[in-house]
């Protein structure tokens, strides 16, 4: 008890440091003798080499074992998720709303359709393949250039009048507006057995709409269809210049000054439209209002 109230003063405390530090007597560094600190030094280096060579062949094998064409981790998706140009949320999913009268209420969304479409000019996809087949375009080997594989031309006109070529308003000065449909891609994903095209089918969602009158759609590309030669899709690296077909659905009758709610569904025998869990899989509903 003695020895821990006994008050030191500074001096001996950094006397008493300085011995911890050095101590001349017994040769001892910070309490150890410098001989210790070196094979204390020389088993940590050894450790953490024998450690960072135990993460590199991790490392290694890990990569050994990934094909960089295909995405190690799909997750479990089966059927694409589908989505929708222009595309304005609400607070609850797809909502546009406009008025014919008022060209300002619809501008912007002609503006996403041209901006969306740029990517399907002819320039933009040039370095693309003039596909005619109605059949899978399966590529074993890597043909294009710089080891890659083709890929089949989507280009605007193929939209016809939904193009924006021959009506940069779209319709929707006509209360006949286009939408596009876009099917997300899924790598090395076959819609069907090969012999029928995926189709878009759009239809009035609510009941009394189904009871009046159905919808009427013009499709394009016609039947709207997404050619097989887009499929399969075979990654980011085998085909860099890859880019989704389309389908742009043109609706004729939509009734003024009330809101619809339309379902456009990719039919294919693959792909699903009932997942309660995924609103957009297989399939995009939306809400549209057209005022006059
Ligand atoms: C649509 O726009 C016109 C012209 O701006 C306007 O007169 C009309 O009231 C608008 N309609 C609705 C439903 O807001
Ligand atoms: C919108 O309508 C106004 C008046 O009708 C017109 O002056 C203007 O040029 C139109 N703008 C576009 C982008 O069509
Ligand atoms: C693809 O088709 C377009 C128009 O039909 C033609 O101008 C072009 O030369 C064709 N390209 C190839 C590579 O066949
Ligand atoms: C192939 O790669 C080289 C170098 O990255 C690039 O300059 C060239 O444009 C590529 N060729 C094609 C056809 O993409
Ligand atoms: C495109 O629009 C024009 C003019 O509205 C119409 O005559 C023609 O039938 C349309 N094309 C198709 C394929 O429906
Ligand atoms: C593919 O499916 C269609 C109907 O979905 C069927 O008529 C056809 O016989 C099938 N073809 C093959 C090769 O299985
Ligand atoms: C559209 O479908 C009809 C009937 O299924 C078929 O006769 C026609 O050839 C198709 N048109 C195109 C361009 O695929």
């Amino acid at each position: 008890m003695a020895a821990l109230q006994e008050k030191k003063t500074c001096s001996q405390r950094m006397e008493e440091f300085q011995r911890y530090c050095w101590n001349p007597d017994t040769g001892q560094m910070l309490g150890r003798t410098l001989s210790r600190w070196v094979w204390i030094s020389l088993y940590y280096v050894g450790f953490y080499v024998v450690m960072t060579g135990i993460f590199a062949l991790c490392i290694y094998t890990l990569m050994w074992t990934i094909d960089p064409y295909t995405p190690d981790y799909q997750d479990q998706l089966k059927s694409p998720g589908v989505t929708l140009r222009p595309d304005v949320y609400g607070d609850k999913g797809l909502d546009i709303s406009y008025n014919v009268s008022d060209n300002r209420t619809w501008t912007d969304l002609t503006h996403t359709l041209h901006k969306f479409l740029a990517a399907y000019s002819p320039a933009a996809q040039k370095a693309n393949k003039n596909c005619s087949s109605e059949k899978y375009y399966f590529q074993e080997s890597f043909e294009a250039p710089n080891h890659t594989k083709y890929s089949c031309k989507f280009t605007v006109d193929m939209l016809q009048n939904c193009s924006g070529l021959t009506d940069p308003n779209f319709g929707f000065e006509e209360g006949k507006p286009c939408f596009i449909i876009k099917m997300n891609r899924i790598v090395n994903f076959l819609p069907s057995n090969g012999t029928i095209a995926p189709r878009v089918d759009c239809t009035f969602l609510e009941e009394k709409h189904k009871d009046s009158q159905p919808l009427d759609v013009e499709y394009y590309p016609p039947n709207g269809t997404f050619s097989l030669h887009y499929f399969p899709y075979y990654g980011k690296k085998a085909q860099p210049q890859y880019t989704n077909p389309l389908v742009a659905a043109k609706f004729l009758n939509i009734p003024k000054n009330t809101q619809v709610v339309i379902v456009c569904k990719i039919l294919a025998e693959h792909v699903t439209f009932d997942n309660p869990h995924d609103p957009y899989e297989g399939k995009v509903e939306f809400k549209l209002k057209i005022q006059k």
